[in-house]
């Protein structure tokens, strides 16, 4: 018999709002993330508006995507805009030199990725090539996008179908430059953030936020010197991108699905590393901006597994089961209580590569685990932080791991409500939660849960609905909550 985890939450002590971009997305050019998986084309016999199809829209509609992040990654970097402008028969074919050497037709472009964003209602986060591109290419593709005037690139822009200008929410100046970004040294990109950056002239009322890019994993070199030497009036948030491994070694990843336990709370621990080096980077930036005016961006987070048999290395394409819904939401704890400084993540990435929500294929396609945990978490959107605190939480152990088998989160929406968010990491055993709410009177709960019989359980194209959310009952009783946590498993309870 397992004694139950106490869980308090201050309702009277509202913290920071989790900005809604902190569900962001990420879509790349990159396998079939963008082509295929999302973009079909205005010709194509799949359903589709202006190009992007309606089965995977409709379904994104559904998380309320806040922010979609676009061109890339890596990709961003060797990216020149003017290619990806104007009648699309006459755009020209690149060679996507990061992503598995496949033809790049340039199909989806600016006006394209910007129809994307207005379909799903989403704001738009632009990444700008500074590896492989001029500050003048740069700024330019800032004029076209951004200019109400009559300069040449706007009236360009006119012609190419978009009278008003495009709302670009955030730019970003390169990428990874510590890696496929150009391979420099912090100091190198800050004096070349600098550079780019002066020239990225807008009217105040169009301009975007700017992001530096930033480290990754445990080096907190890039965001201590980038806060030192980039002042605020110039950069608006510095990026961070952390990807969990299941081995921790990018040799060999392990598989997406039939792993053993072993490979299930590698996974979960290695996750939740990301809480101290969110941590570690903060500290490096607030040594630099105490006021703590610059943003800590999680632009690329999710799992990394040894691409599915058979298919292109460069696609990224793995399956997704069940233990991809844990990692978000034990990730989506971990960044509400941050939530005054990680203002937006964005995951890697949405359709069809890394730990994406959908998988397509032709005309067909299915929901993976992780989309049902952003859906279930979509009342978190610009929720408001309450502090939780939790006592008599058990370890789940294997071997030398070992985790905190509960994780907690909760907030109170928009809608007035208090949502509860807790993760039983646990595969083996259901967890009882006494809930008490400080400075709240109980009147009624309701709740779902997303859980299955087996770790790995996956959604499929024959088995689209195998792992999904169901209504999950919590008992309320003289003002307390008894929510007893099934193994494996994510419930979010709403409490009026
Ligand atoms: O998300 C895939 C790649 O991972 C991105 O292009 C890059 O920024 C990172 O290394």
């Amino acid at each position: 018999f397992a004694a139950p985890v106490n869980v308090t939450i201050d309702v009277a002590k509202p913290g920071a709002v989790i900005n809604k971009n902190v569900y962001g997305q990420f879509a790349e050019h990159l396998g079939t993330g963008i082509y295929e998986g999302m973009w079909v084309g205005p010709e194509s016999p799949i359903p589709n508006t202006k190009g992007w199809r309606n089965d995977v829209l409709g379904a994104l509609k559904q998380l309320h995507v806040p922010l979609v992040r676009w061109p890339g990654g890596c990709f961003a970097d060797e990216y020149h805009w003017k290619d990806g402008i104007g009648a699309r028969e006459k755009r020209p074919t690149k060679v996507n030199t990061n992503w598995g050497g496949v033809e790049e037709s340039n199909a989806v472009g600016t006006h394209e990725f910007f129809d994307l964003a207005e379909l799903l209602g989403a704001q738009t986060y632009i990444n700008g090539n500074l590896g492989s591109g001029t500050p003048q290419e740069m700024s330019e593709w800032l004029e076209y996008m951004t200019s109400d005037s009559k300069s040449t690139l706007a009236e360009l822009r006119r012609k190419n179908g978009r009278a008003q200008p495009y709302k670009v929410d955030y730019f970003g100046i390169g990428n990874e430059a510590w890696g496929c970004g150009g391979n420099m040294r912090p100091q190198y990109y800050a004096d070349l953030y600098k550079h780019y950056h002066t020239f990225m002239k807008t009217p105040e009322s169009a301009r975007p936020k700017f992001i530096a890019s930033g480290g990754n994993d445990d080096d907190i070199s890039w965001s201590s010197t980038l806060s030192r030497e980039i002042k605020p009036n110039m950069m608006d948030a510095i990026s961070f991108h952390y990807y969990t491994v299941p081995t921790g070694v990018w040799e060999k990843k392990g598989a997406a699905t039939g792993f053993g336990e072993n490979e299930w709370i590698s996974t979960l621990s290695r996750t939740l590393r990301i809480d101290s080096l969110i941590k570690n980077n903060i500290a490096a930036i607030d040594k630099n901006d105490p006021s703590k005016k610059t943003g800590l961006y999680v632009d690329e987070w999710g799992t990394w597994y040894d691409v599915e048999p058979g298919t292109n290395t460069g696609f990224l394409f793995q399956q997704n089961s069940l233990r991809d819904a844990l990692v978000a939401a034990l990730n989506f704890n971990i960044f509400h209580q941050h939530a005054d400084r990680v203002r937006m993540t964005n995951i890697a990435q949405m359709v069809n590569v890394l730990q994406a929500m959908i998988i397509t294929d032709k005309d067909s396609y299915f929901l993976t685990p992780t989309y049902h945990a952003f859906e279930m978490y979509v009342p978190f959107q610009d929720a408001t932080t309450l502090p939780v605190a939790i006592s008599g939480n058990g370890k789940y152990s294997l071997g030398k791991v070992s985790i905190p088998e509960v994780s907690a989160s909760a907030a109170r929406g928009k809608d007035g409500k208090v949502y509860l968010s807790l993760v039983n990491t646990n595969p083996h055993k259901a967890v009882d939660v006494n809930v008490a709410l400080a400075g709240k009177q109980v009147a009624s709960v309701t709740g779902r849960v997303l859980t299955a019989g087996k770790m790995d359980a996956v959604n499929s194209f024959a088995q689209p609905q195998a792992v999904q959310p169901v209504a999950f009952n919590a008992k309320a009783q003289g003002g307390k909550l008894t929510v007893s946590v099934p193994a494996k498993a994510v419930v979010v309870v709403a409490v009026e």
